[in-house]
């Protein structure tokens, strides 16, 4: 696990980037642009929202003098939703501002020309709004109802399978692959236990070290994170109204609080074997694409005795990709695999109802019937299947392309 750096606070989250193992200089390269691309999509939002804005105008004023006289409301909305996008741009150069010199081992040089910011994708920007609305679940008072649904049964399991009275929680390793904004992740550092974050997306690990190491006092910053919905609204203004976040001091931490954030494809980063006493997986295992490959890599990591603990949907990423390996399995087959590897469960839900970056005024809402499990991998290894899968471990997983944000699925 990466130590704390002496530069950082040690409240603070830590931020190392894993190579990947297979990188020649074309790697390389292609990492560097990726790197920029993400930059060139936070630096562009503004101009993304000012072109919706022109074209929700234009519509406008296609209406009859007639029709457009019953609407005195609707020009100073659209004037609202820009004032609005030009305050989220302010927070997105604050956290661009913050992400370019931010892991310890990694530097992406300067763009090839310092002068352009290449126009950017609408996959790259339905990607920067799902971050923003991230903000929502993870750091805001607004998303304390759908965080209580989500990492609050996990965080009870942890504390309930290594209670604080009973072992040295400092020397319970827990990982959370798929970390998002690390909300999770901080709270069970919050609890003593050394916990680690992966995490593959750039929107995420910008933001996520933005606010983890550079907020401080808790609901001074603002976001409006729900402009880019023009539909299902009842009232103009709850597509203007904004979250304030962080609703706590990310900077909290108790002192020796073993806590850090590490970058890149959780299937590449995580190789050493028997590890961790917990990996706890939160809406993650479908973004696979093929999720026996979490399996392997979460059986071969944990320790004899450790414990995985998912809380999800299957809503696979890789789903209608083209050129893009996607298994859909069910959670039946998922379960059946599982029990071949030789996890034994020992807690499961097939029913908890929870939503993802919800938002609350809308008329649309959409509601996750989750999957729960705790399966334990069990501390003396005793039969055929295991050897079976240790041995697939070793063989070279399914083709599949670069991983870069490669999914357009938002959850
Ligand atoms: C649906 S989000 C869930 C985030 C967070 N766990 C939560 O519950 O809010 C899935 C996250 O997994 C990340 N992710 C997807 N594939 C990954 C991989 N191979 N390695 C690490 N992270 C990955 C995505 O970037 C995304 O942030």
């Amino acid at each position: 696990m990466a130590e704390p750096s002496a530069k950082e606070p040690l409240t603070g989250a830590h931020f190392h980037k894993e190579r990947k193992k297979y990188s020649p200089e074309e790697e390389a390269k292609l990492e560097r642009q990726h790197f920029w691309r993400i930059i060139d999509a936070f630096r562009s939002y503004r101009f993304h929202v000012q072109e919706q804005v022109k074209r929700a105008e234009r519509q406008f004023y296609s209406l009859s003098q007639r029709h457009q006289t019953m609407l005195p409301g609707v020009l100073a909305n659209l004037g609202r939703i820009m004032q609005c996008a030009e305050h989220n741009q302010d927070v997105l150069e604050a956290i661009v501002h913050n992400s370019l010199h931010m892991f310890e081992n990694v530097e992406y040089g300067e763009r090839e020309d310092p002068r352009k910011t290449r126009p950017s994708s609408t996959f790259d920007m339905d990607k920067l709004k799902s971050t923003i609305k991230q903000f929502v679940r993870d750091w805001s008072e607004v998303g304390k109802a759908e965080r209580d649904t989500c990492y609050k049964p996990i965080i009870q399991e942890i504390q309930r399978l290594f209670p604080s009275d009973q072992c040295d929680v400092s020397k319970v390793s827990v990982l959370i692959p798929g970390a998002g904004l690390g909300r999770l992740a901080w709270e069970i550092a919050r609890l003593g236990y050394a916990c680690q974050g992966n995490e593959w997306s750039f929107f995420m690990l910008f933001s996520s070290n933005f606010v983890l190491n550079r907020c401080e006092t808790e609901n001074t910053l603002t976001l409006y994170p729900w402009i880019h919905q023009f539909s299902n609204n009842k009232k103009s203004s709850d597509q203007t109204r904004p979250i304030r976040f962080p609703d706590v001091n990310p900077q909290s931490l108790p002192l020796n609080t073993d806590f850090s954030m590490v970058a890149g494809d959780f299937v590449e980063v995580y190789s050493e074997p028997e590890c961790w006493d917990c990996v706890a997986t939160c809406f993650f295992i479908d973004t696979a694409n093929n999720v026996l490959e979490y399996v392997d890599t979460i059986w071969k990591i944990l320790k004899p005795g450790g414990v995985w603990i998912n809380l999800g949907p299957l809503l696979y990423h890789f789903e209608n990709i083209a050129n893009e390996l996607s298994i859909e399995l069910s959670y039946e087959d998922i379960r059946t695999a599982m029990l071949k590897y030789g996890f034994i469960f020992e807690a499961e839900k097939e029913s908890l109802q929870t939503t993802y970056t919800e938002n609350d005024c809308s008329m649309l809402r959409y509601v996750y019937d989750c999957i729960f499990f705790v399966a334990r991998k069990p501390a003396e290894l005793q039969f055929n299947g295991v050897e079976e899968a240790e041995q697939q471990l070793n063989s070279p997983p399914a083709a599949k392309s670069s991983r870069r944000e490669g999914s357009n699925r938002l959850t």
